[in-house]
């Protein structure tokens, strides 16, 4: 059994991790699988409970801005700036490792993702701790990113110590991650909570698309963030012409109000649809449908946030 708590468990939270416990811990985007970042056992457990393939590097959250100076060997400048900018938020920096993450944390790269979240039980805990905790989405490698607490029960009860409940997730999409090195355009590799836009008003030069080459990020495997129903996307305008199927066992997630027997209307705004997307496929595999239509949002930064998730829901299994 799983202990779950609010607040006042910071503190046996604190302790669980300096013993290299598991903790899940909310953030303003998904639910995270805490343990400490220095650790090597305590990431391995991570590993383990998730049921991810080892290799696949995990990111360290940090509760103060100038942690990066701790845990990245001499930063580029642009990554110092955007940490200043959007710290604590939905920004993952990838950067060049100091080695204070154990190799079981980068997957042996030379680099280490870092995010400070922006959640208030959160930040109490990493500022308790005063050290980094890897935090993978708690969820079962593969599945739906969790956003509340339930959900985080839902995958992985028994399999760890203690879940913070700070309540639903307002973001609800996982991170943008964003790699600066030295000599290097900044590279997306996930898109997220912080749009391209905003990023390359802070930097005042392009981004680049990382995501064309090969698989660099776990979160861009085909079959990332799928429910156990089957996901097809119908867009707006086809949606409004034809309908959208209605046979038995099909359930709708829709951004704009249609007539069908089964659908939960999010939003035409990308923010407010991502909010609300995960509870909802979630939601629709529990009561065990077979087929998931979802017809997405066309307004709103946080736009190719969500068609990239929703291209990773539909994609191919394997
Ligand atoms: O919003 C989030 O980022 C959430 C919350 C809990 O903070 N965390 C999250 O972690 O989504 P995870 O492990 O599910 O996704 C992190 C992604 C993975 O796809 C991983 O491959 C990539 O970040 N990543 C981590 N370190 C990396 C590195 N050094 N180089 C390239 N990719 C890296
Ligand atoms: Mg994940």
């Amino acid at each position: 059994m799983t202990l779950v708590g609010g607040g006042e468990q910071v503190a046996r939270a604190v302790e669980l991790l300096a013993s290299g416990g598991l903790v899940a811990f909310p953030t303003e985007t998904v639910y995270g699988l805490g343990a400490d970042a220095t650790n090597p056992a305590a990431v391995r457990r991570v590993f383990e409970a998730k049921g991810r393939p080892a290799g696949h590097p995990l990111i360290v959250h940090v509760g103060h801005v100038d942690a990066i100076e701790r845990w990245a060997d001499r930063p580029d400048p642009r990554a110092r700036q955007l940490v200043a900018a959007f710290w604590p938020g939905p920004l993952t920096v990838i950067v060049p490792s100091s080695g204070s993450a154990v190799p079981e944390v980068t997957g042996g790269r030379g680099t280490v993702g870092l995010r400070m979240p922006d959640h208030p039980l959160t930040l109490e805990l990493l500022q308790r701790f005063d050290g980094g905790l890897v935090g993978p989405s708690a969820n079962r490698f593969g599945h739906v990113s969790p956003t509340t607490a339930g959900h985080v029960l839902d995958d992985l009860d028994g399999r760890l110590d203690l879940v913070l409940d700070g309540g639903p997730a307002r973001v609800g999409l996982e991170s943008t991650i964003v790699e600066v090195l030295v000599g290097q355009p900044p590279t997306l590799l996930r898109p997220g909570g912080i749009s391209v836009g905003q990023l390359e008003q802070v930097l005042g030069e392009p981004i680049v698309d990382g995501r064309t080459g090969p698989s660099r990020a776990a979160g861009m495997l085909a079959s990332h963030y799928a429910p156990h129903a089957t996901v097809e996307i119908v867009d707006v305008a086809d949606a409004r012409s034809d309908g959208v199927p209605n046979d038995i066992g099909v359930a709708v997630i829709s951004a704009i109000a249609l007539d069908h027997p089964d659908v939960t209307v999010l939003s035409n705004d990308a923010g407010r649809f991502g909010a609300g997307l995960y509870e909802a496929l979630r939601a629709i595999d529990a009561r065990g449908m077979e087929r998931i239509v979802i017809v997405p949002p066309t307004d709103g930064v946080l736009l190719p946030a969500v068609l990239d998730r929703l291209s990773k829901a539909a994609g191919p299994r394997s």
